[in-house]
């Protein structure tokens, strides 16, 4: 069927170009099927209605990109506000994460299977290994692998891993992970392009989670000031840049203003110049968990 015979429901905004495609556009990634690059993070999203209004309300402004995880406890809620919504599934783009208790090729399956249950919605677009646990960390990406034949989830990759995580994958794995997701933004991008390049040379899509450092820079001078420049805020330029950069971003609100202003970041770019300021602020922050001399 094609696009125009199903105007999107959920589209209500007349602004949006084309309310068949996702906010921001997609990239292509290297086993088939195209990733939107702008996502909703959803970790403490919130229980119960918090994080099945954090996704409604995205999915009002075009946002078709949700990323979760069985520790984030709210698939059931983020499945249940995508079928609620009435646009059809192969238009929303969801990610789930294997954690770190269930590696190795039984548990794997079961929590993948879970995985499945709880969000009820046929498939996974995308799932990933959640952190590079040293020791079984082979057979999951085997579990992966099967799963992705048997069309359970339609890619696979990881998070979280380094350098020295994909070069041993790369290794042993017959299919390439599609994705690696880690924490990314201007106060680590320098230190951390040993890995995205890794990623870049290789097909790997780059996504950006803590785009916005959890909130911890968004008082920094150089961003407040290109932000004043623009008559954008803060929040904004952090998003921009990692688009600009050729990142999925993944920033996270489950506050219905900031959602929206997360998603004002399509029609508007950075110059080089503005780019460089932010690349200075690199100070190798980490406000998640560092994996870089992770085993
Ligand atoms: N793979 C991994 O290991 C991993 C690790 C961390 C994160 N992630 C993923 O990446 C997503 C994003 O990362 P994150 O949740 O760590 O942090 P983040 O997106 O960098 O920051 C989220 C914080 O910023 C606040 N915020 C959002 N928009 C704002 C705005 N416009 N102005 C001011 N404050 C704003 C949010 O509060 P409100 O909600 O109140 O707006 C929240 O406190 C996660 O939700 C998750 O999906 C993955």
């Amino acid at each position: 069927m094609t696009d125009t015979a199903h105007p999107d429901p959920a589209h209500p905004d007349p602004a949006h170009p084309d309310p068949t495609l996702p906010l921001g556009g997609t990239i292509s990634m290297p086993h088939g099927g195209d990733i939107p690059r702008l996502g909703l993070g959803l970790f403490r999203a919130g229980s119960g209605s918090g994080t099945e209004n954090a996704v409604r309300w995205a999915l009002d402004l075009g946002i078709r990109h949700f990323d979760t995880a069985s520790m984030y406890g709210n698939e059931e809620e983020l499945g249940r506000a995508v079928r609620a919504s009435g646009i059809p599934r192969e238009r929303v783009f969801v990610t789930s994460k294997l954690w770190n208790d269930d590696h190795g090729r039984g548990p794997a399956h079961r929590a993948l299977e879970e995985s499945l249950q709880r969000l009820d919605l046929g498939w996974i677009d995308l799932y990933l290994i959640h952190f590079p646990v040293p020791g079984l960390r082979r057979e999951s990406w085997g579990v992966l692998e099967e799963a992705l034949e048997e069309g359970l989830v339609r890619a696979i990759g990881v998070s979280n891993y380094m350098e020295h995580h994909l070069r041993e994958l790369l290794d042993y794995a017959s299919i390439l992970p599609a994705v690696n997701q880690i924490e990314l933004h201007p106060f680590n991008a320098r230190t951390r392009h040993g890995v995205t390049d890794f990623c870049r040379r290789r097909g790997v899509v780059v996504q950006a989670y803590s785009p916005l450092t959890k909130a911890q820079r968004l008082d920094d001078p150089v961003v407040g000031e290109i932000a004043r420049e623009r008559g954008r805020t803060p929040a904004q330029i952090l998003i921009r840049y990692g688009l600009e950069k050729g990142w999925v971003t993944l920033p996270k609100s489950s506050n219905r203003e900031r959602i929206r202003e997360n998603a004002d970041v399509v029609d508007w770019s950075l110059s080089e110049e503005e780019m460089e300021r932010l690349d200075e602020l690199d100070e190798g922050l980490a406000v998640t968990w560092d994996p870089t001399h992770a085993p």
